[in-house]
């Protein structure tokens, strides 16, 4: 790895070198965290023979790196071993439903269990001789039969699964069920499936508290709780919420995936094939997911590595019921510094303020405005129905009533170089709407550098409640959480200049009207301990 290096980052998750990946079979065990994930040894790009590579952790902050846990091997894997899931069994027993490609290159699922149940760290795993488990069914093509999820009991005490699929000019979760986990047999439809969208890779099927923010066991079904599914299709990570009818083997989605604009995603910038995990330790729902580079692959080849980890997030129901909130996990509080705060503070129509006093390259900030006289917002155009089109129309630069206000992340000092976080408030039929948007079109002075504008709506009433930012910077990651985790933007950035001490934070307004900052926290942000030498005892 050269030595100058200004987009590693220092407290996301990455490998010190090569491809990364899908997050693979999370878990806890024992009193560790685990992270698999599909990773090349042989390079910065994607390659022919992925394997699981391994880390572990005490506090999901600090990491270190274990031998690889799968790599290719076997007739039912030779070719690679791609994305699945952990499933823990009764007597505490995590095991790994993955998918192989096998020497046909088709798309089988496999098992492996840990060869020594006493090693917390579980470092080796064997995998069973009868593989594969499952293979393509009829009417399913050899490379469209993947990514397993974690398995749960039904009230029969029958095991079920899903595996990933297209069939029929439609995206599908197959569900497969068995009594033993070794036998599988695949039910006669699917769990879901719909023609609005994709390929399903790493579907995700779990259950969600009602007026709780707690997690629940993959095999928790009562009255509390509602179900989610998730799927990975046209680069982003979508969902839908609904109801889990064991009898009829069925999910009923209160409302279905329609293939435009509408649908809920998980994060509405860069964020895909993400996983969920019961966190047994604290009765939470985590869920990691990849965020891939948005510079070239010369760029990848030269730095030496692609691809990153989010933060590891919380997640779990929102109080309607209609949609998922996000929130990194308390644990990464645990690296915050040198806090600066600011109350009360009027942002007048045009001006810009710089937040100093922290490392603005790596930094977590907290920010709440409040906008007196909504009255004056301006009226949306009922025209206006794709909020990353409105985003990139109404960039930072274009001034509005209400916004753009926000801020500016990674910043050097005469703004040439800015990420612009902001929002925009509008009036419109259905009372006012919040959006919110990730301008990347000034990241960089560099050229060749994917800069698309990201934006979605929160669904906030801003006259009953501020309107709340989170950005988490990190050298080339921003993950911002409008609306106290109701919409989440990731995006990957590589400023030529606004590097290291060279970058700034600003929150700055562009719209006509005033707005007040009413409470501001940020935080300078430690290095985490990851994947680096020294290994487990420096982590703990
Ligand atoms: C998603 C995906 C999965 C597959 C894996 C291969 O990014 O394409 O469907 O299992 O990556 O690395």
């Amino acid at each position: 790895v050269p030595a100058e290096q200004p987009y590693r980052t220092a407290y996301h998750f990455q490998p010190p070198q090569n491809w990364l990946n899908d997050p693979n079979g999370p878990m806890y065990y024992e009193g560790i965290y685990h992270l698999f994930y599909q990773y090349n040894p042989h390079g910065a790009l994607f390659g022919d023979s992925m394997l699981w590579a391994h880390s572990a952790s005490y506090d999901l902050v600090n990491w270190f790196s274990l031998d690889h846990a799968l790599i290719p091997s076997e007739p039912f894997d030779i070719n690679s071993c791609w994305s699945g899931s952990v499933t823990i069994l009764p007597g505490n027993k995590p095991v790994i439903l993955y998918t192989g490609i096998d020497a046909n290159n088709n798309q089988v699922q496999n098992l492996a269990t840990p060869k020594n149940l006493s090693d917390p760290l579980l470092i080796e795993w064997i995998k069973y001789s009868g593989n594969p488990l499952m293979t393509p069914p009829d009417g399913v093509e050899g490379d469209n039969f993947r990514d397993p999820t974690t398995a749960w009991q039904g009230p029969d005490k029958t095991w079920r699964v899903v595996v990933g699929s297209w069939s029929n000019n439609q995206g599908m979760a197959i569900l497969y069920q068995s009594d033993d986990f070794v036998h599988w047999t695949k039910y006669q439809d699917p769990l879901y499936s719909s023609i609005k969208t994709g390929m399903w890779e790493c579907p995700d099927f779990f259950p969600v508290s009602i007026n709780s923010t707690n997690g629940v066991d993959a095999s928790v079904k009562n009255p509390s709780v509602r179900h989610v599914m998730k799927a990975s299709f046209n680069s982003h990570d979508y969902y839908i919420v609904g109801t889990y009818v064991t009898e009829l083997e069925k999910f009923l989605p209160d409302t279905d995936f329609t293939g435009t604009s509408l649908d809920l995603r998980y994060d509405y910038g860069k964020f895909y094939a993400s996983k969920t995990f019961f966190d047994s330790k604290k009765n939470r729902r985590i869920m990691w997911g990849w965020v891939n580079e948005s510079d070239s692959t010369e760029d990848d080849i030269e730095k030496g590595w692609s691809g990153l980890q989010s933060v590891p997030r919380q997640i779990w129901l929102d109080k309607t019921g209609k949609q998922l909130v996000q929130w990194p996990v308390e644990e990464i509080n645990s690296l915050r510094d040198n806090q600066v705060s600011i109350y009360g503070k009027q942002l007048e129509s045009g001006s810009i303020f710089e937040v100093s006093g922290i490392t603005a390259s790596r930094a977590d900030i907290e920010i709440m405005f409040e906008l007196p006289e909504l009255e004056e917002a301006e009226f949306m155009n009922s025209s206006w129905v794709d909020p990353q089109l409105i985003c990139d129309r109404e960039d930072a630069s274009v001034t509005g009533t209400f916004g753009p206000f926000g801020l500016l992340a990674l910043a050097t000092k005469d703004l040439t170089e800015q990420t612009a976080i902001f929002f925009r408030v509008f009036t419109g039929q259905k009372g006012y709407r919040v959006l919110m948007c990730s301008d990347q079109k000034r990241s960089s002075l560099r050229n060749e550098l994917d800069k698309t504008t990201y934006g979605a709506f929160v669904e906030i009433d801003p006259s009953q409640e501020m309107i709340s930012l989170r950005s988490l910077i990190d050298h080339s990651i921003i993950e911002s959480f409008g609306g106290n985790g109701k919409t989440c933007i990731t995006t990957r950035v590589y400023p030529k200049l606004a590097v290291n001490n060279e970058a700034h934070l600003y929150a700055f307004n562009n719209g006509t009207l005033s707005v007040t900052i009413s409470r501001l926290n940020a935080w300078s942000m430690n290095k985490a301990r990851i994947n680096c030498r020294g290994g487990l005892e420096n982590t703990a």
